[in-house]
């Protein structure tokens, strides 16, 4: 097996959309990764990609975010806001933590920000596990830990949700109860399983736990990265930092750029499952391991210009470019959702009131809303358990 190390923004773009190559860089997270949508291939991937799609839809994003996000965005700052101070990553986790378990299809029955503490502390072992890749403490410590905690997920959190749906999802059979009176969620399309793709127990498990740290851990990270970007930037640029205030299309663009330096997974693995040649002469044979620098790709200058190794929201890319790069990946393993937290790019025809601006720059805007600032007496630190470059802390004051 030979290793391929590429940093070219298209030779990338070719690997993700090709066939022949499969997603490797989980395969050392088997305990939670195991046939996860993101780890499976070909026609398995087809087919629960489809089934769980229902789900990821533009119209239920929008509903989403006009509708119910706001509330839970209210509840979730309140205790911070009284207490005048926060920390970017604790409260980033908190409300993320609400978002995906609305969308695997969590309850959180007691509602209390104890249980979503419990929950989260269970979905960040899950992370480190997913991540084990790129994880600095011992890989066997970090397994026994998500077995453990994949145990206490199913008993306090897994069984009581299906429980709730199995009643309404029987109702739904015998008529009692419309489609539309079910839960809007990933466990509740699996339970129902009406293309019958092959599941079990431990799979749905894996699943829902995946969904739950693969849309927690990105969006907190890159909420804290768009607003660290922000305060620094709006440092030397004070009127531009006053216009963000009332130009909630440009924030979105300020966070789209901010995403694009800091990719959730700096780097993408596949594995081709057979000959296979890729443009610019990279010619792979069976097995081979192609790893790509995301990070490293989404500052290529031909395309984001010679200052694309800063944060500019001013900057001008080709039309048929994302400003956000590579960060939710293309081709067969998109992300799902991009564009419940990235939002609808905008153009000339917006209407800024009615738009879809995506759950990040929803949570960058309420933080500068409430005059949120960097600590002065407490600096950021980076995240010493991961080769990622994630912060690990980031305290926040709010008010003048
Ligand atoms: C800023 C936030 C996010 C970023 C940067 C991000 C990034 C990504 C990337 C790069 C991939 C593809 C990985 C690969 O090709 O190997 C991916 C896949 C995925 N993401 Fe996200 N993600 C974000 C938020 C979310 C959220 C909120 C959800 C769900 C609620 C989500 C669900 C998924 C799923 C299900 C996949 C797997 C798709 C597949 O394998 O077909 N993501 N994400």
């Amino acid at each position: 097996m030979s290793k391929f190390e590429i940093s070219d923004y298209n030779t990338i773009k070719s690997v993700l959309v090709n066939r022949n190559l499969k997603q490797a860089l989980y395969d050392k997270g088997k305990v939670i990764m195991d046939g996860v949508l993101l780890t499976l291939h070909g026609d398995d991937h087809r087919k629960r990609k489809k089934l769980e799609h229902k789900i990821f839809q533009r119209d239920f994003f929008k509903y989403y975010e006009h509708e119910l996000f706001p509330r839970t965005l209210n509840e979730t700052i309140k205790p911070f806001l009284d207490k005048g101070s926060a920390d970017l990553l604790d409260f980033g986790y908190r409300i993320t933590m609400n978002l995906t378990a609305d969308f695997a299809g969590i309850d959180r029955s007691k509602k209390t920000p104890e249980e979503t503490e419990d929950l989260l502390s269970l979905v960040k072992i899950f992370s480190q596990g997913a991540t084990l890749v790129h994880s600095k403490r011992s890989h066997e410590e970090v397994n026994q830990e998500v077995l453990k905690a994949l145990d206490i997920f199913e008993e306090k959190f897994l069984l009581p949700s299906k429980k709730r749906r199995e009643v309404l999802i029987k109702q739904y059979k015998n008529n009692e109860i419309r489609e539309a009176d079910l839960p809007r969620d990933v466990l509740t399309i699996l339970m129902i399983n009406e293309d019958n793709i092959p599941l079990n127990d431990d799979l749905i498990k894996r699943e829902i736990a995946f969904y739950l740290q693969a849309g927690s851990h990105s969006t907190a990270n890159s909420m804290t990265h768009a607003l660290h970007e922000i305060f620094t930037w709006g440092e030397s640029n004070p009127s531009e930092l006053n216009r963000l205030k009332n130009d909630k299309l440009f924030l979105q663009t300020c966070v789209h750029e901010s995403m694009r330096l800091h990719p959730a997974s700096p780097v993408a693995w596949r594995k081709s499952q057979c000959p296979v040649e890729i443009e610019n002469n990279l010619i792979l044979k069976k097995d081979d391991l192609v790893i790509m620098d995301l990070h490293k790709a989404n500052q290529d200058k031909d395309i984001f210009g010679t200052d694309s190794d800063i944060f500019n929201p001013h900057r001008v890319i080709p039309k048929n470019q994302f400003l956000w790069g590579l960060t939710f990946g293309i081709g067969l393993h998109m992300c799902f959702g991009r564009d419940l937290d990235g939002g609808v790019v905008s153009n000339e025809n917006t209407d800024p009131s009615k738009h879809q601006y995506g759950i990040v720059t929803l949570l960058v805007k309420k933080i500068l809303d409430e005059k949120g600032l960097p600590d002065p007496k407490s600096n950021p630190e980076v995240d010493v358990n991961t080769e990622r470059p994630n912060w690990g802390s980031y305290p926040i004051i709010f008010g003048e």
